[in-house]
């Protein structure tokens, strides 16, 4: 059973300079689902628009098109709805720092959102606050409290920022690249902290352009690429039998396959594929297997296996279109 559902979301942009009347589809149709004690790896290049759906989910940006449901029904515009739904929905950035106030005591970024939602009485908030902070591995947390974030390193102000998000008792947590700014020594460390939080049955979407940290981390993938998600399934699943071209290449520009936490070479092309998409599918310019239907025909999103979808005539073909695909000479 999901907790958080996107249907058929998009976000479009203006893509300005001198292509001013351009639209740029940052998120085009995107569907999927968040379930609790799972966690989500949300890949792909720089510009395929995963920060632009976890925008669209935080309720940061308005969609275009499509829907966000919580718990079954669509997010509300009413004030309470929102402010619940906030709380609910909890967003972590990439850069601890930029996200804390320099000015303000760990205790203090932990005390307000229990004050301001209501969730410890006065006397209570000193121990919630410690306990937090336990929870998300500082110690001694009465120590820790006192400290201002710049005399915390940047795992611990990240760790900070995950338990202000907890402290309002979220059931999705949506992390956008949470360790991309942290030393490699210490990503690690966080990425085990959210498997130990996904155990209390937190929905996470963890974004990232790192494919070793999403197989590390996640129970389940989606591949974006320009605006699109092309590939879903289980992590495992999706990076040992990869459907799509583009989910291949990923995982082939991933230096070290075992486990280890190097990053994937980032690419330009997926935004460029974005901007007033012509009809077929995105990657034809960059795919080895194109034919000559996908500069016609926009892909659609096809379990070819058991839990595993992908947008690819070549592929996971549509059943209908099967025979009519393969019977074409190779563009
Ligand atoms: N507020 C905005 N106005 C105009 N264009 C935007 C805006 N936000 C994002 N974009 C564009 O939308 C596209 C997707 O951006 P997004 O930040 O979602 O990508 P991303 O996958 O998170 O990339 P990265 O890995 O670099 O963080 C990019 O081309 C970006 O320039
Ligand atoms: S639809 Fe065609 S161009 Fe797109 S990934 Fe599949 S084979 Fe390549
Ligand atoms: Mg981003």
């Amino acid at each position: 059973m999901s907790v958080l559902e996107v249907r058929g979301l998009s976000k479009e942009f203006g893509a300005g300079g001198v292509l001013h009347r351009a639209r740029l589809h940052a998120v085009d149709d995107v569907s999927f689902s968040l379930r609790p004690g799972r966690i989500t790896a949300l890949a792909g290049e720089s510009g395929s628009g995963k920060s632009t759906v976890a925008r669209l989910i935080a309720r940061l940006y308005d969609p275009t098109a499509g829907k966000v449901l919580f718990g079954g029904h669509v997010v509300g515009r009413r004030r309470r709805d929102a402010l619940r739904y906030r709380s609910q929905v909890q967003l972590i950035f990439q850069d601890p720092f930029g996200s804390l106030n320099p000015a303000k005591t760990v205790r203090h970024h932990l005390a307000r959102p229990l004050r301001i939602h209501g969730l410890a009485s006065r006397r209570d908030v000193r121990a919630r606050v410690e306990e937090l902070l336990e929870t998300v591995g500082l110690v001694p947390p009465a120590a820790i409290a006192d400290k201002y974030p710049h005399e915390l390193s940047g795992g611990q102000r990240q760790r900070v920022a995950i338990a202000r998000a907890l402290a309002v008792e979220p059931r999705v947590v949506v992390a956008d690249e949470p360790i991309s700014m942290l030393d490699v020594s210490i990503r690690v460390g966080i990425l085990n902290l959210m498997r130990d939080l996904k155990e209390r049955g937190i929905a996470f979407l963890y974004v990232t352009h790192d494919l070793a940290s999403a197989r590390y981390v996640a129970d389940d993938i989606l591949v974006m690429y320009a605006g699109q998600v092309v590939e879903q399934g289980p992590v495992d699943q999706v990076l040992a039998g990869p459907l799509h071209p583009y989910t291949r290449l990923l995982i082939e520009s991933v230096p070290d396959g075992h486990g280890g936490l190097a990053p994937i070479e980032l690419r330009r092309g997926a935004a460029a594929a974005a901007v007033d998409p012509a009809p077929g599918c995105r990657f034809v310019d960059r795919c080895p297997l194109a034919i000559g239907v996908c500069r016609e025909r926009t892909p659609a999103l096809v379990e070819a296996r058991p839990g595993q979808a992908a947008r690819c005539h070549v592929t996971a073909p549509a059943p209908t279109n099967r025979e009519d695909i393969h019977a074409q000479p190779a563009a």
